[in-house]
């Protein structure tokens, strides 16, 4: 695990203890228990109270499920816990060597972010993005320190899937890009390096796929229910096209599939009126429990 120290122009590599994650969604969740895990201690910060004990008690949750199919002991799912703390002040990440936003997939809400990051972080802390198609460099040019701001974008579920994309902007330093690689690979991860272009190597893919799915459903083609079973079954993928929208949240595949289309204007990332339509309509997928599938049942 490394972390580069600012020594006058230079950078060297020290360990990175402490890690901060922003933003109490499906993400800030899921990589806040893979980095607790690894053996980090982590501060997770929630804008508000509710959501800062909803994390706890998600966290809480799932390490019993853990427990209870022999995958972790009581002790070790005690140690992880008493490595999280949940706070709701940003100024309690001033001390994080290395800090990974994972708020809403907002230009402007991350460039407020990183900002605030800056002001509040010590002048050694990395800070880092899980965007899925954000320009990194932006954030970076908005905070006094652009060489040490990277992407880290890990896959949902984060405790499950075994990828991260590191992200290199033009103003990221080697030392950062170490210590990100050296962070997520303590996690467990893959690491892949991508530079900083709209939907990295993952979604730059999977979306425009996702996408004409939902148009196909929309121009009646097909059914939701077959148009999910023929892609599993005649892709052999995990999970139909519909399906994983519904897991990512439509919400963001929205954000994902305008941003792509910004960088690209490719009509294969233009947004199928039909997701919009649902987005304003608050079908979000698994986390309004109502989507292309209805999870209310
Ligand atoms: N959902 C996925 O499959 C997935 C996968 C990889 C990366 N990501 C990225 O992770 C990030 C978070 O996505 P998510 O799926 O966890 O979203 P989410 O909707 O589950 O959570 C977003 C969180 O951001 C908070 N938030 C909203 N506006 C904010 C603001 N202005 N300041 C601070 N917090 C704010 C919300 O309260 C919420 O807790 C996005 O950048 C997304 O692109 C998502």
């Amino acid at each position: 695990m490394a972390k580069g120290l600012r020594v006058g122009s230079e950078l060297r590599q020290i360990e990175v203890k402490t890690v901060g994650i922003v933003g109490s969604g499906i993400m800030g969740s899921g990589v806040a228990e893979v980095a607790a895990k690894a053996g980090y201690t982590v501060v997770l910060r929630s804008r508000t109270d509710a959501g800062a004990n909803d994390m706890i008690a998600g966290l809480e949750k799932s390490l019993i499920k853990q427990v209870e199919k022999g995958k972790l002991d009581d002790g070790e799912r005690s140690a992880i816990l008493d490595r999280v703390r949940a706070v709701t002040d940003l100024g309690e990440l001033a001390t994080c060597d290395l800090v990974l936003e994972s708020i809403v997939e907002d230009l402007d809400a991350k460039k407020q972010l990183f900002r605030d990051l800056d002001r509040l972080c010590g002048d050694d802390t990395i800070l880092a993005t899980n965007t899925s198609t954000l320009p990194v460099v932006e954030m970076a040019m908005d905070t006094g320190r652009p060489d040490r701001v990277c992407g880290i974008h890990f896959f949902n579920p984060a405790t499950l899937m075994p990828l991260v994309e590191v992200v290199r902007a033009i103003t990221t330093s080697d030392e950062t890009i170490a210590t990100a690689r050296d962070f997520a690979t303590a996690c467990g991860k893959t690491v892949v390096d991508v530079r900083d272009q709209a939907g990295f190597i993952v979604n730059a893919l999977l979306f425009p796929y996702l996408n004409n799915a939902v148009k196909l459903l929309d121009a009646g083609v097909a059914s939701r229910d077959d148009i999910d079973a023929a892609m599993k079954g005649g892709c052999n993928f995990p999970m139909g096209p519909l399906e994983l929208l519904d897991l990512v949240g439509l919400d963001t595949s929205l954000a994902i599939l305008e941003a792509l289309y910004e960088e690209f204007k490719d009509p294969n990332y233009a947004p199928a009126p039909i997701l919009r339509r649902m987005v304003s309509a608050e079908r979000l997928g698994r986390k309004s429990r109502i989507g292309f599938y209805d999870y209310r049942k």
